[in-house]
């Protein structure tokens, strides 16, 4: 196993044209307003270059309010950048679209629709005949181990539920792209290393492209091919860390590997600035890191 060592460097024309995700210059500032007060400016991402390739697998971990939850909702459509821009198959983000899946951080699932329909909600709109829907919803219900509750409304359910349908919704309608907000958060643990075993499964087996937010460093390297750690105060990227652990991956040989346990070591360094990136001592280890 070698390093690898990835220079991110700037965006260019063909970069946007041959990767699926691209962020250049991506910002995104909030006008604050308090009782009192005038209107000031709040920077929560500053200038974010990213290119993402097709079928790759790509974690963000940073500390609360660094502006993961707005780069993943600008990437989704959801809201705009207030300068720069994203770009996804060589085109422009203007809106919401049903290529995108989207897990968002708490759920949105649709209240007055049950288990089932939320399910079905992006094959309904796709116009997906009646039986094939019914044939998806059954699959990603037993996936994520909620047969029986087919028929409950969201406020039926526990938090960890609940996440879990929004996840099989997402992934029920099959988008290229999957950007998940903290997708395990609300799970028991055991819940989780299913899922993500499953998720890395699903993965492998349609060559989705992934962005998966989470607080989990563990859980962002066993995932992903390369984990973007960002820090805040503005917002913005420290730098990548590539993950070259084999693939298929399973959590339960990969949590005991002394390459996994380097990884997210050097990982949770960078997070608390305990280390500036430097690959110098990383030679023949199967992460390294890059400025962004
Ligand atoms: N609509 C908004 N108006 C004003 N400020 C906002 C708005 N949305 C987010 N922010 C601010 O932007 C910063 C980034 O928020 P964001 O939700 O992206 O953080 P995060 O990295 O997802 O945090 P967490 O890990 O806690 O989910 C925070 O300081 C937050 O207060
Ligand atoms: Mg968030």
């Amino acid at each position: 196993m070698t390093a690898v060592i990835e220079e991110q460097g700037d965006i260019t024309d063909d970069d946007i044209k041959s990767c699926k995700i691209v962020a250049r210059g991506t910002s995104r500032v909030f006008k604050i307003k308090r009782a009192g007060e005038r209107k000031h400016n709040f920077t929560a991402l500053h200038n974010i270059n990213l290119k993402v390739k097709a079928g790759e697998f790509i974690s963000i971990v940073g500390p609360s309010g660094c502006g993961k939850s707005t780069f993943l909702d600008i990437m989704a459509g959801l809201s705009l950048p207030t300068s720069g821009e994203i770009y996804i198959d060589g085109r422009k983000i203007t809106g919401p679209d049903l290529n995108r899946g989207i897990v968002l951080q708490g759920y949105a699932l649709f209240p007055w629709r049950t288990v089932r329909k939320n399910i079905e909600y992006g094959l309904e709109v796709k116009k997906v005949p009646r039986h094939e829907r019914r044939t998806a919803s059954d699959k990603y219900i037993e996936l994520v181990e909620l047969t029986g509750f087919e028929d409950r409304y969201p406020h039926e359910l526990s938090g960890g539920m609940k996440q879990r349908v929004a996840i099989a919704r997402a992934l029920a309608f099959d988008p290229e792209v999957l950007l998940m907000d903290e997708p395990f958060a609300a799970v028991d643990a055991q819940t989780r290393e299913t899922l993500q075993d499953e998720l890395l499964r699903i993965w492998e087996k349609t060559s989705k492209t992934i962005i998966f937010i989470t607080h989990s460093i563990e859980e962002a390297v066993f995932l992903a091919d390369r984990v973007v750690v960002m820090s805040m105060n503005p917002g913005a990227i420290r730098c990548l860390v590539n993950v070259n652990l084999p693939r298929p991956r399973r959590i339960r040989d990969v949590r005991n590997s002394s390459d996994f346990n380097w990884i997210t070591g050097k990982v949770w360094n960078l997070l608390h600035g305990e280390d500036s990136g430097g690959a110098e001592n990383d030679a023949g280890r199967a992460g390294a890191v890059s400025g962004s």
